[in-house]
């Protein structure tokens, strides 16, 4: 049976959410792999808006089993705080499963990850600042604790107060304010009762779904270029939101990925520092920033704006095995005289641009192709002539009913 994964091909908040609402009506599964609550996925039913970090976008339908995979790193005062907030709307969490395997987030990444950016001055990264690249360092370091680790109270309480005390002594060496040991060890000793009956061998039950013929949906959190070995280091996350890393992120082999769906906006946006060559910084960002209502999901920054670029999105392809592309966001173009498309680097590396026709053009309420005015079809036709993999779904607004289906 199909695996399907989906995969930010720029630098997050491409809409994921949004398609991964679209294509769970058709899977049992949704499985986040990477990354943790510095997510911001945003659905929108209706008047409803949710904005999940932790639990998987498929948790809004009865027919999902949400699955929190090996590879993400979980806050579990946010995860409570986000399973409470949902189920007080009316949206169980009951079938939630978390692996085993996963590694827990504690207040000292969090103190620390603060440290390392105000040691970086002015060469900080502009991280969420939620401690996830110090809780994958843990990982890496192999002192990380894991979420199975809930399951023998007394031993899980005895490494929570070990590994506080250790952090505290680097904190205390950085200058930062170390954690209160017992207060950790307490407030944990609580959320790892309340975790303990989602914590599962997530891998043992994706396999078993496989081999019942269920379709399995791999969600991606961030995006291809913050991706920890393919994206413009340093100024990237911590983990690896590419395809591979839905395998790794799942312990769901390659041989099973059958459509791997690159999420792009109409545009381009960032939020942190980095390179980011497309970039408007003039009233034309400032317009995109407007209609986009780009802000970010989790922590209200501003995000920076540009024209679409399709040199990184012909990069994406070729890492994430892309089979073809979202196309998000198609609408905030809707009254730009002239939308221009990224097509190539000079030899001094900036963008050489195709200029198109604006659509000047309500199409937020168009749901066929054959509605489109015809710029924007000219725009669809470039970004697949140039990206080299179909478009398949265009976003026309942020609801969960605009969208058209393109091929
Ligand atoms: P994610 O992190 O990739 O899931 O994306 P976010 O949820 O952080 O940001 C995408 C934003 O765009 C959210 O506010 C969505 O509701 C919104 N959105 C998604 N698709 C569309 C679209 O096609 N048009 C418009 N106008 N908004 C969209
Ligand atoms: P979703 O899943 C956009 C960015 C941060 C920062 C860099 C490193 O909603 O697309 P981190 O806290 O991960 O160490 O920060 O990565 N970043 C995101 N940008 N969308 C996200 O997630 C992001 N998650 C992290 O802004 O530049
Ligand atoms: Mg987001």
């Amino acid at each position: 049976m199909p695996v399907t994964v989906v995969v930010g091909a720029q630098w997050g908040d491409e809409g994921k959410a949004k398609v991964i609402d679209l294509l769970a009506a058709d899977h049992s599964h949704v499985v986040r792999y990477q990354g943790g609550h510095n997510a911001g996925h945003t659905v929108v039913v209706g008047a409803e808006r949710y904005a999940l970090q932790l639990v998987p976008s498929g948790v809004l339908y009865t027919h999902i089993i949400p699955i929190i995979g090996n590879g993400v790193v979980v806050d579990l005062p946010t995860l409570f705080k986000e399973i409470d907030a949902l189920e007080g709307r009316g949206i169980s969490c009951a079938k939630l499963k978390v692996s085993s395997q996963a590694h827990l987030i504690f207040p000292w990444h969090q103190t620390l990850d603060a440290l390392y950016e105000a040691g970086r001055g002015d060469d900080r990264i502009g991280t969420t600042l939620k401690g996830i690249g110090p809780a994958y360092a843990d990982k890496s370091l192999r002192i990380g604790v894991r979420a199975g680790e809930v399951l023998d109270a007394a031993a899980f309480a005895a490494r929570v107060g070990q590994r506080a005390a250790a952090a505290n002594a680097i904190i205390a060496a950085g200058g930062g304010q170390p954690v209160d040991v017992d207060a950790v060890v307490d407030q944990f000793a609580e959320l790892g009762a309340r975790l303990a009956p989602y914590v599962i061998d997530t891998v043992e039950l994706l396999h078993d779904a496989l081999d019942a013929d269920d379709a399995i949906l791999l969600e991606g959190a961030q995006a291809t270029f913050l991706d920890l070995d393919h994206g413009t280091y340093p100024f990237v996350t911590s983990s690896n939101p590419t395809a591979g890393g839905a395998c790794v992120g799942t312990g769901i082999g390659p041989r099973y990925l059958t459509r791997i769906v690159g999420i792009t906006k109409a545009y381009t946006t960032r939020v942190g520092s980095g390179p980011f060559p497309t970039e408007l910084t003039n009233e034309l960002g400032d317009k995109l920033v407007d209609i986009g209502h780009e802000f970010g999901t989790v922590t209200g920054r501003r995000r920076r704006c540009g024209w679409l670029d399709c040199v990184m999105l012909r990069k994406a392809v070729r890492i994430n095995s892309l089979t073809e592309l979202a196309l998000t966001k198609l609408d905030v173009l809707d009254t730009f005289p002239e939308v221009n498309v990224c097509t190539e680097y000079d030899a001094g590396g900036q963008p050489v641009y195709a200029v198109l026709d604006g659509w000047l053009t309500d199409i937020s309420a168009v749901s066929t192709v054959d509605d489109l005015p015809p710029q924007a079809k000219a725009f669809i036709d470039l970004v697949e002539r140039e990206v080299g993999v179909p478009v398949r779904i265009v976003g026309t607004g942020a609801e969960r009913e605009s969208y058209v289906i393109w091929r």
